[in-house]
């Protein structure tokens, strides 16, 4: 094991002691949709078990007459020969099967404002938008850059796009002008879709002046830019390109037929950050997607339609706001709730308002967000009727297990099942998780996969690892809503997650089983970061920094950090004529959210005279992970200097 893993496994030491035991309440378990039946059926049925949930789960126009090719590993293709339609699954069956009058989406504004979908309101939007597209000259197979705040015409349009067959790349809307253009240039998307802006801690903020930057430059492969009338701030318009959400979405008629695409017809591209400076373009397909998605929407979350409302509060930029806000819930006929701001504005007890308001019965959040809310303080929540709340989740981080207790007795009133699911962009849904019904949980632990699906942990040979030990977390079987590859670059794709172990998915993460066998999750073992939820490379951060002409070299490690997990801290060597003052480091942070984003933006930039090198020049990040989490310096011996380390030392203490 790689000493970083070595390191966090150290630390996660003595969470391996955690002895509370949260069993589900007996009349949860004895209601629960998931019993421990379904184990058994996902054991005796094999690969079959996916074919059963994806009959169960979606309405077919032509059924599959394989559930798995695996000949040509690690490409899978799922459900072979079937066809389906993401849009008309998500919409139209509900209509047509009596279900149009329920509510798909409250959508709470930042400002206060409101609207509602019922299911035959969104299946006639997305038909609007879906022919607005098409008058635009989009095509099946297409791509759209996706460039929006959380409004329902991010959902609208990611489901207008499947509809069609395009395919949707969304890019956060905290990213910049030049991280939106080089997702469009890699995906040759062809459309973008934006808003004037959206509201952001009680102010408007604008979005569409980054899509304008993005565009400036000549040869992009945009024909036209749509764009959604949200905050009323004025806009730059170029004639021609841009058109108004308005003017060709509304006008559009409202009939349009849903084809059924292949099973394995792309649904999205998401980009995400991994251990080199190129974001990769994770490739989702339809009908394997869809299935795992559905699937564990249901049984992870105990989901009842009828009566649940259900609250996913990721950002649509995200895997999880794909996943578990634009597909999943729809796929499943729920009520969800979106809201499109920060938890603090007005004030910091928004959320709880909004649950009350909406009677929100299952919350699906991240640990960064409930350690705020911890550091806000429990008087906060108390003050609001949270007794709608059925069943918790968790994404996105390893929660640690004083969050997950306050969750469960603050938020959960001291019943609700916290589900802590681990899963990633590329694996598309939920892979580890409790059941809720099922599952003893214990504070910090995912514990368990997820009927279906085959985790391991493995030791540096591929070996699976002894109860009690730590090791990498890999999945031995594939799945259905496994990535389909890397956009544009098969070879990638390979070396990344195949060429570690034979045969083997190797997730990037270290884990832990504990003496019963359970997974604890401890973090990631390559250069990626977990800042607040969010996915970073340290190499792509790197890149951003040496971009700027006052920087020599540049290092970046994520250090532990008590409210988003990790934080960004940047090493760097300044060029010979720039000089070391504060305003370096402003122009630098902002440098990086130029280049990236603002969620890239370093916490702590370090001005240093040399960086921690071994013999063969490379970095020796865990040195410097040691100073920006103010521990004693590790083992420097391997340096080709080390001296290095106390210069370092010296020059932060000027
Ligand atoms: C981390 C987010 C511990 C993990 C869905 C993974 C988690 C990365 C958990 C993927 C969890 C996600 N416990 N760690 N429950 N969920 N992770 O692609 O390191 O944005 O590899 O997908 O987040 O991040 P991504």
């Amino acid at each position: 094991m790689s000493e970083s893993a070595q390191r966090q496994g150290d630390a996660f030491e003595n969470l391996l002691h955690e002895e509370r035991r949260f069993p589900p309440s007996e009349e949860f378990a004895a209601q629960a949709l998931a019993q421990p039946s379904l184990y058994e059926e996902a054991r005796s049925r094999g690969t079959e078990f996916w074919a059963d949930q994806a009959r169960a789960c979606l309405s077919w126009e032509t059924d599959f007459t394989q559930t798995l090719d695996w000949s040509e590993a690690p490409f899978a293709k799922w459900f072979v020969g079937g066809k389906l339609n993401a849009a008309y699954n998500a919409l139209d069956r509900h209509v047509e099967e009596g279900r149009g009058d329920r509510m798909a989406i409250h959508f709470e504004g930042e400002p206060g404002d409101t609207r509602s979908y019922t299911y035959a309101e969104l299946t006639e939007s997305v038909k609007k938008a879906a022919n607005a597209f098409e008058s635009l000259g989009l095509q099946k197979g297409d791509r759209v850059a996706v460039y929006l705040p959380m409004i329902p015409e991010a959902v609208i349009t990611m489901l207008a796009c499947a509809r069609i067959g395009a395919v949707h790349s969304v890019v956060f809307g905290g990213f910049s002008a030049d991280a939106l253009r080089s997702r469009i240039d890699d995906a040759e998307a062809k459309l973008v879709v934006t808003a004037d802006g959206t509201y952001r801690r009680g102010k408007p903020s604008a979005l569409k002046p980054a899509v304008d930057a993005a565009l400036e430059k000549e040869g992009s492969t945009i024909t036209n830019v749509v764009v959604v009338r949200r905050n009323n701030e004025p806009v730059e318009w170029t004639e021609g390109r841009d058109v108004w959400w308005d003017d060709v979405v509304d006008s559009a008629s409202s009939e349009h037929t849903a084809v059924a695409h292949d099973s394995e017809h792309p649904l999205f591209i998401l980009y995400t950050s991994g251990t080199t400076g190129k974001p990769k373009g994770i490739l989702h397909t339809t009908g394997g997607f869809l299935t795992q998605t559905a699937f564990t929407h249901k049984y992870t979350f105990d989901l009842r339609p009828e009566t649940d409302v259900f609250w996913c509060t990721a950002d649509i930029g995200w895997v999880t706001g794909h996943s578990y806000v634009a597909y999943a819930p729809l796929i499943n006929g729920a009520t969800q709730l979106m809201y499109e701001g920060t938890p603090d504005t007005p004030h910091q007890g928004r959320w709880w308002e909004l649950i009350e308001k909406y009677k929100v019965s299952i919350l699906y959040t991240a640990p960064t967000a409930i350690r705020t809310f911890m550091k806000w303080g429990r008087d906060i929540p108390k003050k609001f009727d949270l007794s709608s709340i059925r069943v918790l989740g968790s994404v996105g981080e390893p929660i640690n297990p004083e969050a997950w207790m306050w969750y469960r007795e603050i938020i959960g009133g001291g019943k609700a099942p916290i589900v802590d699911t681990w899963w990633q962009t590329e694996t598309g849904a939920h892979m580890i998780s409790p059941m809720p019904g099922v599952t003893r949980t214990k504070p910090g632990s995912a514990q368990v996969a997820v009927p279906g699906i085959a985790v391991d942990v493995v030791d540096e040979m591929g070996q699976s690892v002894p109860n009690g030990s730590g090791g990498y977390l890999v999945v031995r079987e594939p799945w259905p809503s496994m990535l389909r590859g890397i956009w544009g670059d098969p070879e990638r794709f390979k070396q990344t997650y195949w060429s570690r172990f034979d045969d083997m998915y190797f997730a990037g993460d270290g884990a832990k089983k504990d003496e019963d066998g359970d997974i604890w999750l401890l973090g990631r073992v390559d250069d990626v970061m977990n800042v607040s939820g969010h996915r970073l490379s340290t190499t792509e951060i790197e890149s951003a920094l040496v971009s700027h002409p006052s920087v020599a070299e540049a290092a970046v490690v994520g250090a532990k950090d008590e409210t988003t997990g990790e934080a960004v801290v940047a090493f760097v060597i300044l060029r010979g004529s720039a000089k070391d003052d504060d305003d370096i480091v402003t122009t630098l942070r902002n440098h990086v959210g130029k280049e990236i984003g603002p969620i890239a933006k370093p916490r702590n930039i370090l001005v240093v005279p040399e960086l921690p090198k071994t013999r063969s020049g490379k970095i020796m990040r865990r040195l410097l992970k040691d100073v920006a989490e103010g521990r004693e310096v590790g083992d420097a011996t391997t340096l080709a200097d080390n001296t290095v380390m106390q210069q370092i030392a010296a020059s932060l203490r000027k």
